[in-house]
């Protein structure tokens, strides 16, 4: 008997022990949430709660820092966000303190109209949502309030209120989204410009609006509706209105044609090409993704994948009919690999060509956008790390020249941060203040600029926990930001 309750007195004190070193909590209650106003200062905001709460992200670049505070809910996945300009709060935001159910009907949704007020909202729906996040004051409070769609387990309505008067409302989940098909002929001849009214009558169905923002006055509205392709339940058409006009259509999956193209066809061809010799060269026009007006100029994106395999896909973006942009991915990549020590003597300043050169390889042509040879030029180049397939390194050029280079997964020492050093950390240190405190100079994974300039990120790993991380942004040798996820 003894020995059992020494048993049992050794593990509960290990267990508390252990969780006090491991990481701090600090509660919140939806009561406590409430009564939090925008203008109050931190100190109010921490005294009512009584804990100063997890510092998320803080950042000072010049002006005011900026703090962002979480305090956790009563369940682990709940909890309450609280937002500082210099050392007052500016906005707050809940995930699930708020656990009532609030329910709307996609009819209810289809009825808001932009310029409604919060009371005629909920006289409409019979209950006011759950307030979600909150900023800004008198006439320029901003809320969100959210609801579940009736009758579907994943289903959200978002409505945003400006000022008191409905200004944006969106949603998922709705089970009208299978019963608006269209075809992918019906698709194509639908053409910017159009009205919505005349798109709705041509398709012959409605389509489900999934977001809707502006004020009462048309010429101000944009509008999204979602269609379903004639073949699939997955909503993958979009139309995209600005004050009731056609602006932009998008499409995913109903084009049943297949357009393809080659490695070398893709490194080819380039920026300036227009669209029609893209189409002679490859053997295909692409599939068209997206197109859009906008001012006076037009967009089309078009995608094509690579043959005989469906890990590889290509974008190519034109402003009026003229290639822009390319971006590769999957099969489009080659396998030229870097390792640290190679990254590390890559210097911000060196040519695109420096960089081909000490690595042996073109690597991987990211994008590419601006006028080939002239300073506008941006090219970002991927290598793979030598020791793992999901390291890698990115180039970034501009008119030819780095100015900024980051890698991932490439250095692999352990570099531990504990809570409490995180907490110590002040905006405006140096970095060898910082790394002084923490007893280690953690793994710098992006710089670019250079002198008082030079930005870096550093990233740690919080102390004893497998995942989550802490990132600090250093400017001309300064600290200016951190912020964390996983000590919680
Ligand atoms: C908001 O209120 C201020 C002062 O009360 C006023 O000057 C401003 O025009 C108002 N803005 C709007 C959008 O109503
Ligand atoms: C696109 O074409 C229109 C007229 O055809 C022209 O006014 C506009 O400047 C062009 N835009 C670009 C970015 O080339
Ligand atoms: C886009 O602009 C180009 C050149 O300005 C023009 O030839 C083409 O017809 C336009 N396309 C659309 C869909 O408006
Ligand atoms: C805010 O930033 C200044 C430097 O810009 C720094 O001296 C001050 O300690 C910072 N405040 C906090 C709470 O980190
Ligand atoms: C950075 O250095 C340049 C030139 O050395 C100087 O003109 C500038 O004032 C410096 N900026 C800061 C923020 O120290």
């Amino acid at each position: 008997m003894f020995s059992f309750y020494t048993f049992a007195f050794v593990i509960c004190t290990t267990f508390v022990s252990h969780s006090d070193a491991d990481s701090i909590v600090y509660s919140i209650t939806l009561q406590q949430y409430s009564k939090v106003e925008i203008g109050w200062t931190q100190d109010q905001v921490t005294q009512l709660i009584g804990s100063q709460g997890n510092v998320i992200s803080q950042s000072g670049y010049g002006g005011p820092n900026t703090t962002t505070l979480q305090y956790t809910g009563s369940q682990s996945s709940s909890s309450a966000t609280f937002y500082f300009q210099g050392s007052i709060l500016s906005s707050k935001s809940q995930n699930g303190l708020d656990t009532t159910v609030c329910q709307i009907t996609q009819q209810q949704y289809n009825q808001l109209e932009m310029g409604w007020t919060r009371d005629e909202v909920t006289n409409l729906v019979g209950n006011p949502g759950i307030v979600t996040s909150e900023s800004g004051t008198g006439n320029t409070t901003n809320i969100a309030v959210q609801y579940q769609v009736a009758g579907s387990s994943y289903g959200r309505v978002s409505l945003g209120f400006l000022g008191g008067k409905l200004n944006i409302k969106y949603g998922y989940g709705f089970a009208s989204i299978v019963n608006n098909k269209i075809s992918f002929q019906q698709f194509s001849i639908v053409q910017v410009g159009w009205t919505q009214q005349h798109v709705i009558q041509f398709l012959g169905c409605p389509g489900t609006i999934i977001s809707q923002s502006g004020t009462q006055d048309l010429s101000s509205q944009f509008t999204t509706i979602q269609y379903s392709g004639s073949q699939s339940s997955f909503p993958s058409i979009a139309f995209n209105f600005q004050g009731g006009k056609l602006y932009r259509k998008d499409q995913y999956e109903i084009d049943p044609r297949v357009y393809t193209m080659t490695q070398q066809q893709f490194l080819s061809i380039q920026i300036g090409w227009t669209r029609n010799q893209i189409t002679n060269f490859v053997g295909s026009q692409g599939r068209v993704i997206s197109e859009y007006v906008s001012g006076s100029a037009n967009y089309t994106t078009l995608r094509y994948t690579a043959p005989g395999n469906i890990y590889g896909s290509a974008d190519l973006n034109f402003v009026n009919e003229t290639l822009s942009s390319k971006t590769g991915n999957g099969y489009f990549l080659n396998s030229n690999t870097i390792n640290l020590q190679q990254y590390t003597s890559i210097q911000i300043g060196w040519t695109q060509q420096q960089v081909v050169q000490l690595l042996g390889g073109s690597g991987n042509l990211i994008s590419q956008s601006g006028t080939v040879g002239s300073p506008n030029e941006l090219t970002t180049i991927q290598y793979t790390g030598s020791q793992s397939s999901s390291s890698s390194a990115t180039f970034y050029f501009q008119g030819s020249k780095l100015y900024r280079k980051s890698q991932n997964g490439l250095d692999t020492t352990v570099c531990p941060i504990t809570q409490q050093q995180y907490n110590q950390l002040v905006i405006g240190w140096t970095r060898d203040e910082v790394t002084n405190l923490v007893g280690n100079p953690g793994i710098v994974t992006s710089e670019s600029g250079t002198g008082n300039t030079t930005n870096i990120n550093v990233q740690y790993q919080p102390d004893g926990k497998s995942s989550g991380s802490v990132s600090l942004g250093f400017e001309g040798g300064k600290l200016r930001s951190r912020s964390e996820y996983g000590f919680k």
